[in-house]
């Protein structure tokens, strides 16, 4: 793989080093770095975002990505599927490269591929779809159809949706990455679901990413599995970073505080995201819109200064207290 330089252990452990905290939203250090495309070449990060790695691979992922629920589950709506691709070329032109979805997700795989087909080259997407299906046999098949929607040569990223039949899953997925048609293999829950039975996946499985909820009020995973995600070497996507919205419309009534500017967070949104991408353990969050201006206000969160642990405290306290 491109990567297979950045696999040594003494290398990822320099690259982690100067990535995180702090020198990673200066850029400099990603000059000698490389991030990955959903089947195509590799490409420099882009400068001033801040980027983690995947612990399997070195790879390099900005911190915020795109999720695709209900936002992007437009139907054949040609003026709403303008305005999808109108947030990828937003999110791709902010040094975005992730998108989550999921065939649970209705038109939204249909709608990402028609975003990536119309940006072409300027669409360096890194691909993270799912299996969602009771059958382990129906697998590949719901997979393939996947791809097709994504109009991808194939996946940088599947995950088992909800732990569905992950016995069945789990294995396919391995082969196919074993076999070079996958790059990476992961397992998702939201919302604190089944956390235990993830907690035992995530302790004998060899997947690379999990993706599970956290935000400023979703707490539950700092004490179990973060640590263990990091003792593991997982990656960790984080889905519903503001509640779906709920979190946004419940503090949008109440004052930020005076030094969340300092962090460069100016409304609510800036601040719960960047509460979320700045714990260690996390490699990125994927908050979904429907919004220009909102994909760009994420993904300016990965730039500029990032809380330290004692300001992350605060922020949560804060919040708590309102
Ligand atoms: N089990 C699973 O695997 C699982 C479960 C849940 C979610 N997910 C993934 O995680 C993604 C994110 O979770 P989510 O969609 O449930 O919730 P979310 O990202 O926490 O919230 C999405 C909502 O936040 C609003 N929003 C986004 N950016 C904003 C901003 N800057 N300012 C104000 N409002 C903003 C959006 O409205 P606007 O459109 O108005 O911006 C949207 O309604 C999903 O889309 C999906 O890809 C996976």
């Amino acid at each position: 793989m491109h990567s297979r330089h950045l696999t040594h252990p003494s290398r990822r452990a320099a690259i982690q080093r100067l990535m995180w905290p702090g020198l990673a939203a200066l850029g400099t250090p990603l000059a000698q770095a490389q991030v990955a495309l959903g089947g195509g070449a590799p490409v420099q990060p882009t400068p001033g975002v801040a980027h983690k790695p995947i612990h399997s691979s070195g790879e390099l992922l900005p911190v915020v990505g795109l999720g695709s629920w209900i936002t992007f589950n437009v139907g054949d709506d040609t003026v709403a599927r303008a305005a999808c691709t109108e947030v990828m070329r937003a999110f791709f032109a902010a040094g975005g490269r992730m998108i989550d979805s999921s065939p649970m997700y209705g038109s939204s795989q249909a709608v990402i591929g028609q975003g990536l087909a119309t940006l072409g080259a300027s669409a360096p997407v890194f691909s993270a779809d799912k299996v969602w299906i009771s059958s382990g046999a129906r697998g590949p098949r719901q997979i393939e159809e996947s791809r097709q929607h994504w109009r991808v040569p194939r996946f940088d990223l599947l995950q088992v949706h909800n732990l569905l039949a992950w016995e069945d899953h789990l294995p396919q997925l391995l082969a196919m990455k074993a076999a070079g048609r996958l790059r990476y293999v992961g397992i998702t829950t939201s919302e604190g679901r089944r956390h235990r039975d993830l907690e035992a996946i995530m302790r004998s499985q060899p997947i690379d990413f999990v993706q599970l909820s956290y935000s400023l009020l979703d707490r539950d995973v700092e004490a179990r599995l973060l640590p263990l995600a990091r003792e593991r070497r997982i990656a960790v996507i984080v889905n519903r970073p503001f509640r779906r919205g709920e979190l946004l419309e419940a503090l949008a009534r109440r004052p930020l505080p005076p030094w969340a500017a300092a962090m460069g967070c100016n409304t609510w949104a800036a601040f719960a995201l960047k509460f979320v991408v700045s714990h260690p353990d996390v490699t990125c969050a994927i908050p979904a819109t429907r919004q220009v201006a909102h994909v760009r206000e994420n993904l300016a969160v990965a730039r500029g200064v990032m809380p330290d642990a004692a300001t992350r405290q605060r922020m949560a306290a804060y919040v708590a207290s309102l």
